[in-house]
């Protein structure tokens, strides 16, 4: 309802020019009406009261009386326990729907102003994927997505962990088992139980736990032959990570890969800036930093950064610092998201802190953490397999695909088995994506086959569903989309009013997800729209109409509702079939 604020700001200006009260006073006051219904906007005057030496009730009651006639071609006004409400009016209404209907962004400015460094997926090189990189994935795709649409620059950065110590254990393992028998391991897959194998002989026996560490040491050193075996594990795990990538449908491809150990060279500059902005201390033998701000562990002490460690190895901090390096310098990001669960905010807090410290990131930047919270099982345990190990994704998704697929059988029988195969992905993949990003991020939410995959309900077949109904109703009109791009708006029902209204929030919202990066409140929204647009369909007959003008206004409210559903859908990276 921007627009319509908008619309009606200058009313409100003159009204309260004449009661000789300045801009300042009054203007923050305007907001939406608490409840949904026959207002759309409030302002309530109980904070003028003193000002004004009048009770609220008398001051809305006075401000109705001094509006201008011609706000009634824009909205209802009156007044209620001390509120001023406006309602849009129908014809204002009517005139708003006509420019979003010859609108392919549906109303969505495009800003293009700002350049982001969204940090997603960053799975571990030779371990599994788990549900958490799932969700980072899943979330990070959808915000991407939200920013392209609205004209940022965005570039796609997926932090693997492809570097560090374990590398060692992981590359003596790959020897032991024959290159060709690891990767083939290593590519369908196997994850979880390459990397346990390399643990458990590392934890067993003293022999391979010293040919792991002369490894590191070798990998440190770039030796040819080690970084050749190096270079094995992390293209046999993305061939992996890539494939669940193609099932979900997501938009990072290999040039997004910016692993841990792309960060290599930055590191000893990294040190060297670090101490001569004069915050590097040694302790213990190790390059530490101590944020502005203090975190004390357990025993109440101050907590510093590990930078560098006794051993001269680097940490996961430093490599998050050069990180911002190369962001805010080379690539001059103004923006910096971080899509990573909520145990590593203390980190990032701590690494924020110390990048402004030593000017890797200044006052303009923004960084921000976008934490989620975990999956869990319906006992609200962390989500794992009935072994009780790491889920495998591919398995996770592919059930998914086909309990869809059953259910369309169920459903829609006559549908081509191959029709019903990409129908059944389309759904399959979309329920899991949905589930996801429909729970507020920073909240856990609880795995359920059932309730993701329902027809009813805040889900993704619901909204999918509910697109595929108006398709259908397009397959039995004689009026084309393309025919209603000038067609005017008849509004008159309540239903059609409230599906209006509606229609008309999509900026707004794609405004609000974007800036609080919560793809949970698209989803709530395009919920909201399918089920007004259910009652409006039980109550406004569509085609089985005598008058062509009512016909043509409420096929466009469809073809809207269709599209609105489809282009936030594509934003949460969901496909819409046209049947199902
Ligand atoms: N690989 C890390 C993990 O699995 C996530 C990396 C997130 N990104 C970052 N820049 N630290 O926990």
């Amino acid at each position: 309802m921007d627009t319509l604020i908008k619309d009606i700001y200058p009313f409100f200006k003159e009204v309260f020019t004449s009661l000789g009260l300045e801009e300042d006073i009054w203007s923050h006051l305007i907001g939406p009406a608490t409840i949904e219904g026959d207002y759309d906007i409030a302002l309530p005057c109980h904070s003028l009261s003193r000002l004004m030496k009048k009770s609220p009730v008398d001051i809305s009651e006075q401000i109705v009386t001094l509006f201008s006639n011609d706000v009634f071609s824009i909205a209802k006004v009156s007044s209620k326990n001390g509120f001023v409400n406006i309602g849009a009016s129908p014809s204002w209404l009517e005139e708003q729907l006509s420019c979003i209907l010859s609108d392919e962004r549906l109303g969505v400015t495009n800003d293009n102003s700002r350049i982001f460094a969204v940090d997603y997926s960053a799975p571990n090189v030779a371990k599994e994927m788990h549900v958490g990189h799932l969700r980072s994935t899943v979330i990070g795709d959808s915000i991407v997505r939200l920013l392209l649409f609205k004209g940022h620059t965005v570039h796609r950065e997926n932090h693997i962990g492809d570097w560090g110590t374990p590398f060692g254990m992981l590359i003596e393992h790959l020897l032991d088992l024959g290159e060709d028998k690891a990767a083939k391991e290593l590519g369908v897959g196997d994850l979880d139980s390459f990397y346990k194998q390399a643990r458990s002989k590392f934890e067993s026996s003293e022999k391979f736990a010293s040919r792991s560490r002369n490894r590191v040491v070798l990998l440190q050193g770039e030796d040819k032959e080690t970084l050749r075996l190096w270079k094995i594990l992390v293209s046999e795990s993305m061939r992996y990570f890539n494939e669940v990538y193609s099932t979900l449908g997501v938009l990072l491809s290999d040039s997004d890969i910016k692993g841990e150990s792309s960060y290599h060279d930055l590191l000893p500059i990294v040190i060297d800036r670090l101490s001569k902005s004069n915050i590097l201390v040694n302790s213990d033998g190790a390059d530490v930093v101590f944020p502005t701000k203090k975190w004390l562990n357990r025993k109440g002490d101050e907590m510093p950064v590990i930078i560098r460690k006794g051993d001269g190895g680097y940490n996961y901090s430093a490599t998050d610092l050069a990180c911002i390096i190369d962001r805010t310098e080379r690539l001059n990001c103004t923006d910096l998201v971080y899509v990573v669960g909520t145990p590593q905010k203390q980190h990032f807090e701590m690494v924020f802190d110390i990048a402004l410290m030593a000017g890797f990131m200044h006052e303009k930047h923004n960084a921000t953490h976008v934490n989620f919270g975990s999956v869990l099982n319906k006992d609200g345990k962390i989500l794992k397999s009935r072994e009780g190990d790491v889920i495998k994704l591919v398995d996770l998704l592919s059930e998914s695909i086909s309990r869809a697929n059953a259910t369309i059988i169920e459903k829609n029988p006559n549908l081509s088995n191959d029709e019903r195969l990409k129908v059944a992905k389309m759904i399959g993949i979309g329920a899991v994506k949905y589930a996801d990003l429909s729970t507020e991020r920073s909240k856990d939410y609880i795995f359920d086959w059932d309730k993701m995959l329902s027809l009813e309900g805040n889900t993704a077949p619901y909204l999918q569903y509910a697109h595929a109904r108006i398709c259908s109703i397009f397959s039995k009109s004689d009026i084309s989309r393309s025919s209603l791009a000038n067609s005017i708006f008849t509004i008159v029902d309540k239903e059609e009013q409230l599906l209006a209204k509606r229609l008309l929030s999509f900026p707004f919202i794609i405004e609000e997800s974007i800036s609080t990066y919560s793809p949970h409140k698209l989803c709530n929204y395009l919920h909201s729209l399918a089920s007004s647009f259910g009652s409006f369909y039980e109550n406004c007959p569509v085609l089985k109409n005598d008058d062509e003008k009512i016909i043509r206004s409420r096929l466009s409210l469809c073809d809207l509702t269709s599209r609105t559903l489809k282009l936030g859908l594509e934003l949460l990276g969901i496909d819409t079939p046209e049947k199902m």
